[in-house]
């Protein structure tokens, strides 16, 4: 799963990247990805050693941040479309405010929601609600400046024990700072929290894979075409795959 997040950010450009991770897996994350450096990137990882909630990867991550604008998305979360990257990251990569997506649903109560006016105004924010104001879900997509590393340390946790994304997120509203983006129709949002949803996801993912023959979320191939890495490099990795179809695949994208 950790594939498509960090196609998302390599595709936007974003190549510092830190992973937070469960004690379990924080290892596995590194024998799969090591230090970035094979896709010309960098990752670092960190451990959070219980569920505190998502606010906590800023607290967590102050360091990596230090002053710089950052951008968290969720480990379980897939984001596809052709025009996502430019049209809805890039222009909100620069700048001061905080930028979050909204997605229509048919599920709302599963998500922190957005209640939005004709006007593209915001009337609310809500996690999880029992009775959903809006169809509109609040994508696991958050792009902040690095004031939210204060944010997020001045949380207190709600009923579930946590701190809230959703508590941040009206900090920036109340500060008159926030811009929400919605996705349209042509855009898919998955999420693999539950296993229906993990299905559909790996169904979205065959059925346009073996139509177009392309594969997404190879992380290989994009940091080839976005030149993270050379030719040579890329046929390097296609090497370690050799007599599988992985391998094949990335020597016809290095071709
Ligand atoms: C979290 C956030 C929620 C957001 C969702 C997106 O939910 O709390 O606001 O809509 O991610 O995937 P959780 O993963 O805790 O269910």
């Amino acid at each position: 799963m950790i594939y498509y997040p960090l196609a998302t950010l390599m595709l936007a450009g974003i190549r510092e990247i830190l992973i937070i991770a469960t004690p379990q897996d924080r290892d596995r994350f590194e024998v799969l990805l090591g230090n970035g450096q094979k896709y010309g990137i960098s990752i670092q990882y960190e451990i959070q050693e219980e569920p505190r909630g998502l606010p906590d990867a800023f607290v967590i991550g102050e360091r990596f941040i230090g002053t710089d604008r950052v951008c968290l998305i969720l480990g379980d979360n897939i984001f596809h479309a052709d025009t996502f990257i430019n049209s809805h990251i890039l222009p909100n990569l620069e700048g001061d405010e905080a930028t979050i997506f909204g997605y229509y649903v048919s599920d709302p109560h599963r998500y922190g929601i957005v209640e939005l006016d004709a006007g593209g105004n915001v009337l609310s924010i809500e996690e999880k609600p029992a009775e959903p104001k809006s169809n509109y879900a609040i994508t696991g997509l958050y792009i902040f400046n690095c004031d939210v590393v204060t944010v997020a340390k001045e949380l207190k946790p709600s009923a579930r024990g946590e701190t809230e994304i959703v508590d941040v997120i009206k900090h920036y509203l109340r500060a008159n700072k926030l811009q929400v983006e919605t996705l349209g129709r042509g855009v898919a949002w998955l999420d693999t929290g539950t296993h229906t949803s993990l299905q559909d996801a790996s169904n979205y993912i065959q059925v346009l894979e073996n139509r177009q023959g392309l594969k997404i979320a190879c992380l290989e191939e994009i940091a080839f075409t976005k030149g993270y890495i050379s030719r040579s490099e890329l046929l390097l990795l296609a090497d370690e795959y050799r007599n599988t179809s992985y391998g094949s695949y990335l020597e016809k994208i290095a071709k």
